[in-house]
């Protein structure tokens, strides 16, 4: 029989040990640990796990081109990762990596079992294969044609352009991302998990789950209904992972081992702290495994992970909590709008509690995208945190200190019916974290503080204190009594904020149980004041780089009806045609130009040359004469040229203002000051001498 109150394993899901962690990291992480301190105060059982997922080809190609091995890699952003979570006040019982002798063992016992149990069986594929690198080229490492739309240098996975979803070996003169050269085809036997045979039992399972958000589950529904495909759980080395035993160049696929990561992150707690394994809390009926992730990896955790489970005959997930995407200011981030921003970057600048009040005030239980909006960010903060929860209880703890020596006396008792309405707050506050739906939980504790605000407003204790100061004193206790339950109601999104209350109150260690108005008759310590306003728009570190600069690709070059010198070029810049007037003529021929990626400046004042309307200009470099256009043939017209941490300027500028940023090339590279020019993809290209000049 299960218990009335279960254990609680709760995981966020596994960040890759080969960058840094960024805001919408941080988003899940947030929620996971506001949940996981709220399970806590609520006298639960709480396992909270997490680990870095220190697998997969990009983490071994990265390691090769730093000259590093993997294990040195994933260990420098393990700890890097580590210090980003504990200043955003991350409360994991167990923070552990999935290259781990624990891991090990589980992926091994799992990949046995259900090989055992034919769950896994073997055949020969083909994939792509580059004989200059001498490796199987994953998906994001081999580049082509659509085989669909026809559109040039897209991924291996999918279609930027039509959408469509093949394979590596579809795509149409495939090129290796690393070195350029032309893969070959190239057979391998692989190892499959039956998932196929999962279906009946996984739609069964999706549809009578009563802790799957709904939207989640029509997701995952549709993908069942149109036929699940087994899963190739293979890779051949150079790979970094674990070996798969028999094998001698096989690995197990980094998403095989991940999701197993959670369980081996719970063996290394379980064994220090409780002395038991990690089997015996998964496969127990008395702990509940709830999940929080990105809706990104939905496909992995709500049809590979519980079928595998199944397989292997462990206790499903009993709730996942899905959440949305952030956007940063309306957009996706990225760095070349300038609105990426790595946890540190943030960390620099403000106090992590503050992110974590913003984006608790955004979250509910559903997957739509969470936008971080720092003018909305700046005022939510001053509004709600400073003005009505902090200054609050820093003005009752203060006129305590100054009026009562700091003493409480007793309950107000004509205003018992204030306590009672606050008092039933409370549930709601507590049901609102329970599920997960943090945003009606912030709108109800600061109705509890607007309340608190609104009775110092009308009982105006700085008159009574003058004429009748034993009254006034039980006021200041009602008042007292809101700060501490709001201290209490705080504690999942604001730990260090509650405690630092709870200190100022005289209390420590308080819990649900505490949520009442019996703090009377006792001393307090000093108030003091923790949070203050933001006095600025904040903008982490994004500059402003004054020139809004685009790759192009050439569709026309005619001659310029009434000048010699000059080309009259039509550009494609993604979304839009723009015909460009350019002095090129004698030192690039027609053929030279035609499809070529070059780049162009897209909010320049538009100019009429000769009579023909230039709308932007083309960028090349100048030395002693001699020209080069800069070019970026690895990027598709549309993409951002930046200069990396600056946000393009959407403002138009003139050509003075141009010539002023004063870009020049070195060793083929393009330079803003010590900043080079690139877009996502690679650094710009001017094959010209050193100290040549862009205009
Ligand atoms: O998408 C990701 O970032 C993965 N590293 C998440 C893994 S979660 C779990 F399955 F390990
Ligand atoms: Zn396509």
């Amino acid at each position: 029989m299960a218990k009335e109150s279960k254990r609680k394993v709760i995981t966020a899901a596994l960040p890759y040990a080969n960058g840094s962690l960024h805001l919408g990291h941080m988003l899940e992480y947030v929620q996971a640990d506001i949940f996981a301190r709220f399970l806590r105060l609520s006298g639960d059982d709480v396992v909270f796990v997490c680990a870095d997922d220190a697998h997969g080809a990009p983490i071994e190609i990265a390691a090769s081109k730093e000259g590093v091995k993997p294990e040195e890699l994933i260990e420098r952003y393990r700890l890097e990762h580590v210090a980003d979570f504990n200043d955003f006040l991350m409360s994991f019982d167990v923070y552990h990596t999935t290259h781990s002798s624990e891991n090990r063992a589980y992926s091994d016992l799992f990949f046995k079992t259900l090989k055992k149990k034919g769950f896994i069986y073997q055949r020969m594929i083909e994939q792509t294969y580059c004989e200059v690198e001498k490796r199987f080229l994953p998906d994001r490492f081999v580049k082509g044609t659509c085989p669909k739309c026809k559109a040039e240098e897209q991924y291996g996975d999918n279609c930027e352009k039509c959408n469509s979803v093949y394979k590596p070996i579809d795509l149409v003169e495939p090129k290796c991302v690393v070195c350029g050269a032309s893969p070959v085809r190239k057979s391998s036997v692989h190892y499959f998990f039956k998932l196929s045979s999962f279906s009946q039992k996984l739609k069964e399972w999706v549809t009578n789950h009563e802790n799957i958000q709904p939207e989640i589950k029509n997701f995952v529904l549709n993908w069942i209904n149109s036929g699940l495909e087994d899963w190739d759980i293979t890779r051949d080395g150079p790979y970094f992972g674990f070996k798969i035993p028999g094998e001698l160049n096989k690995y197990y696929y980094v998403w095989l081992d991940a999701p197993i990561g959670y369980i081996a992150a719970t063996e290394k707690y379980a064994k220090e702290k409780l002395k038991k394994t990690a089997e015996e809390l998964w496969k127990s009926p008395d702990t509940d495994v709830i999940h929080i992730i990105g809706k990104d990896i939905i496909y992995f955790h709500l049809l590979f992970w519980p079928a595998m489970l199944m397989g292997v005959g462990y206790s499903l997930p009993s709730a996942y909590v899905v959440h949305g995407h952030l956007t940063v200011n309306n957009e996706k981030m990225s760095k070349s709008r300038g609105n990426f921003f790595t946890a540190r970057e943030y960390l620099d600048k403000f106090d992590p509690e503050l992110l974590r009040f913003y984006y608790a005030s955004n979250l509910s239980r559903t997957s739509s995208d969470i936008n971080l909006d720092f003018q909305d960010f700046q005022n939510k903060i001053n509004s709600e945190l400073v003005s009505n929860i902090s200054n609050f209880i820093y003005r009752t703890l203060n006129f305590i200190n100054n009026n009562f020596d700091s003493k409480l006396g007793k309950m107000p008792a004509e205003d018992r019916l204030l306590a009672g309405t606050i008092q039933s707050k409370f549930d709601s506050v507590l049901k609102s974290y329970r599920e997960c739906n943090y945003r009606e939980a912030v709108k109800a504790i600061l109705e509890i503080s607007s309340l608190g605000n609104k009775y110092l407003q009308d009982r105006e204790p700085w008159k009574l204190v003058k004429v009748n100061k034993n009254k006034c004193r039980e006021i200041l206790t009602l008042s007292a009594n809101i700060a501490k339950n709001l201290a209490i109601l705080l504690y999942p999104i604001l730990p260090v904020f509650s405690v630092k209350i709870q200190k100022q109150l005289g209390l420590n260690r308080i819990a649900l149980s505490d949520l009442n108005f019996g703090l009377t008759e006792t001393k307090i310590n000093m108030g003091r004041i923790i949070f203050t306003p933001i006095e600025e728009t904040p903008k982490i570190g994004s500059e402003l780089f004054p020139a809004n600069l685009k790759v192009a690709s050439v569709e026309s070059v005619e001659d310029h009806p009434n000048a010699d010198k000059l080309y009259v070029l039509k550009v494609n810049i993604g979304d839009e045609t723009r015909t460009l007037v350019a002095g090129l003529k004698g030192m690039y021929s027609r053929e030279q130009l035609l499809k070529r990626n070059i780049v162009v400046v897209t909010n320049l004042k538009p100019a009429k040359l000769r009579g023909v309307e230039s709308q932007g200009m083309l960028l090349a470099a100048e030395k002693d004469g001699k020209i080069e256009i800069l070019s970026a043939p690895k990027s598709v017209p549309g993409d951002s040229v930046f200069a990396e941490g600056l946000t393009p300027s959407e403002d138009e500028i003139t050509f003075e203002q141009f010539q002023a940023l004063g870009l020049s090339v070195e060793a083929k590279r393009v330079f803003y000051g010590d900043r080079i020019l690139k877009t996502d993809k690679e650094e710009v290209v001017a094959v010209i001498e050193d100290g040549a000049k862009v205009r």
